[in-house]
């Protein structure tokens, strides 16, 4: 059974592409940056995967034509599983290629997004791979609360790359991943200080007061300029925070649109009981 879209509309901007563009407008005029995801995932079907591909190669020249070459404040993020990550490791080489010499041709960022532990390996492989011919327009998202972060940030501190550091949305085991928030968050303060002072340009994203205010002493006491990281948050949790921030820092929101949004809906569910209470709540309203 299909869920009504209303019920995600406060996280998932519109199911088309054309309903979402004035959503972008909108944060742009706030001063925001804007990194559109069209939501897929978990691809196992080589036709929609390349569909997926070409979905966003129209992405990016309709985002290329619209917005001045080269501009900064627009990007895309995408799932290498929706590009078949899961089906060929050359096939999506071959997919991922195809978008970034698009990205490359406007201007554009391609962020890759981290997905759950089974896709980590593959995903860093992948980014490695295409790193060197677009090593301006393409980086990775690492999770503090894996363990084998602490590697992964010092990997990409060497290549310079631009990193997005978050939590980490997927549930995994003790093993693997540190599991108490406390922990969780003091890790993610250590990488923001190491990509920070040692990376490319770096994307803390996070809405936790805690590492916001770490971060924003840390650069403060270093003298880092506000131009050389940025904040990222999700559209639609803490809107105003968003606006307020855009003053004195960089600060991006990620905006996903597109049909498949039950996946990221449920993932921002299950990442906060308050999340669920706000649908509820609009749910009876209605
Ligand atoms: P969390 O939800 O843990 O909340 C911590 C504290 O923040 C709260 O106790 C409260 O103080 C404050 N807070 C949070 N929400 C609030 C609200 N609505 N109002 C007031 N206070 C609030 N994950 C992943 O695995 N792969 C990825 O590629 C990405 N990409 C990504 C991009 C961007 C831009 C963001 C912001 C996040 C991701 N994530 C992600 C998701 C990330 O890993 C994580 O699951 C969520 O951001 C939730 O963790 P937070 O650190 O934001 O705060």
């Amino acid at each position: 059974m299909k869920l009504p879209f209303f019920l995600a509309s406060r996280f998932v901007a519109d199911e088309t592409l054309d309903g979402t563009l004035p959503v972008v407008d909108d944060l742009l005029e706030d001063d925001l940056y804007v990194a559109l995801d069209l939501l897929g995932e978990h691809v196992t079907d080589r036709a929609v995967a390349a569909e997926g591909r070409d979905t966003y190669i129209e992405l990016l020249r309709t985002l290329g034509e619209r917005f001045p070459q080269g501009s900064p404040e627009v990007r895309i993020s995408i799932k290498l599983s929706m590009m078949g990550q899961m089906i060929d490791h050359d096939f999506c080489l071959d997919n991922l290629r195809q978008i970034l010499d698009v990205a490359k041709d406007y201007g554009i960022f391609v962020r890759l997004d981290m997905e759950d532990s089974d896709l980590t390996d593959s995903t860093l492989e992948l980014f490695e791979a295409v790193y060197p011919d677009y090593p301006d327009h393409v980086g990775p998202v690492l999770q503090a609360m894996l363990r084998r972060t602490e590697r992964d940030v010092e990997r990409m501190c060497e290549l310079g790359a631009s990193v997005r550091l978050c939590k980490g949305a997927y549930a995994e085991p003790t093993d693997i991943a540190y599991q108490d928030m406390d922990v969780i968050r003091a890790r993610f303060i250590h990488y923001m200080k190491q990509l920070i002072a040692n990376g490319g340009y770096a994307g803390i994203a996070t809405h936790d007061d805690q590492i916001i205010r770490a971060t924003r002493q840390f650069v403060a006491d270093e003298g880092v300029s506000t131009d050389a990281f940025e904040f990222q948050m999700l559209y639609g949790i803490r809107p105003e925070t968003q606006r307020e921030m855009a003053r004195p820092y960089n600060m991006m929101v990620y905006v996903p649109y597109g049909t498949e949004w039950m996946p990221y809906f449920s993932r921002r569910l299950a990442e906060r009981k308050e999340n669920v209470w706000f649908i509820l709540k609009n749910f009876f309203r209605r």
